[in-house]
């Protein structure tokens, strides 16, 4: 089923942490190990509450729940990207990217990119991004492998 996509609201705040602290600690714990998914999985409300507006974000709602999210700050860099774990694969963090891709043409941005962690890299390749190189982060005491990814928009 083709998920709706909608612009995130401030009462959508509670779960879109709900979906990003599920998964990180379902899905990509398949590639970090538990000190690394504890490091990452915490979300400061208050901080979510300013970040989620202060640039644009994108809702997927399959059966009016939501089913992930996605953001694009305006340089054209993707932050976040986050499926709840029973809707994945299912088509619902492409669709997200395809409403990005469109909302940066028409900002007539040239590039996105993203820090795609192990569990994201192939969604992120099989769209057309490439790796520009891996990345080793310090987060909270852990160290992370992530990899910068871009992918060069053509304009339509
Ligand atoms: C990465 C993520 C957002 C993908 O969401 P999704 O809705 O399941 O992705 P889609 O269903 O749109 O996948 C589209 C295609 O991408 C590729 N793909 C997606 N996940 C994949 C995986 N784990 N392994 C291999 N290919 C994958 C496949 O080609 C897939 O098509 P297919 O299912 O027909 O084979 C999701 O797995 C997720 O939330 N991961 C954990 C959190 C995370 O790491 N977020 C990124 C932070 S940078």
């Amino acid at each position: 089923m083709q998920p709706v996509i909608r612009r995130y609201d401030a009462a959508d705040l509670d779960a879109v942490i709900g979906v990003f602290l599920r998964s990180v600690r379902e899905v990509a714990s398949r590639d970090y190990d538990a000190g690394q998914i504890a490091a990452w999985a915490q979300a400061d409300r208050d901080v979510w509450s300013r970040r989620r507006l202060d640039r644009s974000t994108w809702i997927a709602l399959i059966d009016d729940v939501i089913a992930g999210f996605m953001d694009l700050e305006g340089n054209g860099h993707i932050d976040m990207l986050f499926v709840n774990p029973p809707n994945q694969r299912k088509g619902v963090a492409s669709a997200l990217l395809d409403t990005v891709e469109n909302a940066a043409r028409g900002q007539r941005l040239a590039v996105l990119d993203t820090d795609a962690s192990i569990t994201a890299r192939p969604f992120f390749e099989k769209h057309g991004f490439q790796v520009v190189r891996s990345q080793d982060v310090a987060l909270r005491g852990q160290r992370l492998t992530n990899f910068r990814m871009e992918k060069r928009l053509i304009a339509v």
